[in-house]
């Protein structure tokens, strides 16, 4: 099942614990802007995606009043009858062309769908991936509705990326990438309507590109802000996870991987258990997995085994994760490191461990390994890594999963702190910063803890009710519901 579908089934169960009207379901799925095909376009590239902006209100409104009952996945067909009705139309896959350094041209695709905006100004991350689908964005936007909802920020949600490997990319390279990218979409993303964030392949990193051959700084965020600022004046509110001389949080970098830390102490004492007795496998050693990784050690929990795309590591006495940071950031990744075993890295997901950590790609637990699986925990850092047939497996086992959509909320949560910090032109330290997504994480773990005491349901289905209930609320508040 794949990520668009997970979600969306998810989303359906949540909303049928809720009880929510059928109105108000259908209301919730459409989402703001959205990616459809348009088949009649399909020999014209520019023209086979089109970004669509869809009023909830206007359209709802627009086909009560029409007594027309359509099923969004086919509005397209109807798009003679729906262009009197919808406000805006966007190229919606924008097409990035760059000189390369050798002097020749190379296109690339990128996406930016945005989900739903009950709650605040859109958000969410832009990836550069060769695997980024228009499928997976909008499944990632969707998730991201129900991550700020769970997490409780005033924001909705919001994906994109670029369908690119930035490691065959110069640095050069890149930033004439994220800038052309930025001036197809600076309309489309603002301070108070959408607001990116850094994603796997964007975040802040030192690289050394195979193109160059030397070591160098990405910086994707604070591209988008200098290019963004050129349309609009400095807005440096525009984007989160933006170096600190710019705007950006203290604590930002660390997050995603923090929040991790908080959501794995608070399901562990729920279960009576404390961090130092675990074992800890994680995948993918990147923002998130590595700032996992680091933090877990200094909280006295033993990391084990590691895997990133470069190969696997093992050893049962425990990484010495400071000195893997040091080799993977010279090497470009984990292999060859000399203090564990190297294991086959389809192997690492079933190595014997108390709390297994997916960190990097999607749907990487699923019904092909999850029979195998040892851990008792499952923490989802990376979104969607769990397969919903893997889920039930899972669950037979008795396996506790703390779903992503809480889970790998911290950075989501610090990008809101950053945010208010820009906003306001006022910057916190570093400690009232981690102090405060401490605060977030715990009660966002008790809030959900407390839906699956309402719905009598498992971690997932907590997250899902407990985002799409909040979500619902102020939908219904706002006059939207149709
Ligand atoms: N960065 C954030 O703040 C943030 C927030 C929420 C969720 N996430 C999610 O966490 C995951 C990781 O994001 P990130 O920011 O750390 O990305 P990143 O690009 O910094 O790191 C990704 C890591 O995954 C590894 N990897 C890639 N393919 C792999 C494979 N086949 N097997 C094993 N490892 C592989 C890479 O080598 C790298 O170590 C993504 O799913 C992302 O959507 C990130």
């Amino acid at each position: 099942m794949n990520a668009l579908a997970a979600t969306s089934r998810n989303f359906k169960r949540a909303a049928k614990l809720l009880g929510l009207d059928s109105k108000l379901e259908k209301s919730l799925l459409i989402p703001f802007r959205e990616i459809k095909a348009l088949p009649f376009a399909k020999d014209d590239q520019f023209m086979t995606f089109e970004r669509i902006i869809l009023s909830k209100k206007l359209l709802h409104s627009t086909l009560t009043f029409l007594g027309i009952d359509v099923i969004l996945e086919h509005s397209w067909i109807e798009r003679s009858l729906f262009t009197d009705f919808l406000i805006t139309l966007y190229g919606m896959k924008v097409e990035c062309t760059i000189p390369k350094d050798d002097g020749t041209l190379a296109s690339y695709v990128g996406f930016r769908v945005q989900h739903d905006n009950a709650r605040g100004p859109m958000k969410g991350g832009i990836r550069y991936h060769h695997e980024v689908d228009p499928d997976e964005v909008n499944a990632l936007a969707q998730l991201m509705t129900w991550k700020t909802a769970v997490a409780n920020i005033p924001y909705g949600g919001a994906k994109g990326g670029i369908g690119c490997d930035p490691g065959e990319l110069s640095i050069s390279e890149l930033e004439r990438l994220t800038r052309v990218f930025t001036q197809k979409i600076h309309d489309l993303i603002g301070i108070h309507t959408d607001v990116p964030a850094p994603d796997m392949g964007t975040n802040p990193q030192l690289i050394l590109t195979s193109k160059i051959c030397s070591m160098a700084f990405t910086q994707t965020m604070a591209w988008i802000l200098d290019e963004y600022s050129k349309f609009h004046g400095y807005s440096p509110a525009v984007v989160t996870g933006k170096p600190v001389d710019l705007g950006g949080s203290l604590g930002r970098d660390a997050a995603t991987g923090r929040g991790v830390l908080f959501a794995t102490q608070a399901l562990l004492a729920e279960c009576g258990k404390n961090i130092t007795d675990q074992r800890f496998v994680i995948q993918g050693f990147g923002n998130v997995g590595s700032w996992a990784a680091q933090l877990i050690c200094e909280a006295g929990g033993k990391v084990i085994a590691i895997s990133d795309v470069t190969g696997a590591i093992k050893n049962n006495k425990g990484l010495d994760i400071p000195r893997l940071l040091k080799h993977s950031t010279a090497k470009r990744g984990i292999k060859g490191f000399d203090g564990g075993d190297a294991i086959d890295p389809k192997s690492l997901l079933t190595e014997d461990c108390d709390v297994l950590i997916p960190a990097a790609l999607g749907g990487v637990i699923n019904r092909e390994n999850a029979n195998d699986i040892k851990a008792k925990f499952i923490i989802e850092a990376a979104n969607h890594p769990t397969d919903p047939e893997a889920d039930e497996i899972l669950a037979k086992k008795g396996v506790l999963i703390l779903p992503d959509i809480f889970a790998n909320s911290g950075g989501v949560t610090v990008s809101y702190f950053e945010w208010v910090q820009n906003i306001q032109g006022f910057m916190w330290d570093e400690e009232k910063v981690n102090s405060e997504l401490k605060t977030y994480m715990t009660t966002g773990f008790k809030d959900l803890k407390d839906m699956c005491k309402t719905h009598n349901c498992d971690l997932r289905m907590g997250a899902f009710t407990l985002g799409v209930n909040r979500v619902a609320r102020a939908t219904v508040l706002r006059g939207w519901e149709a």
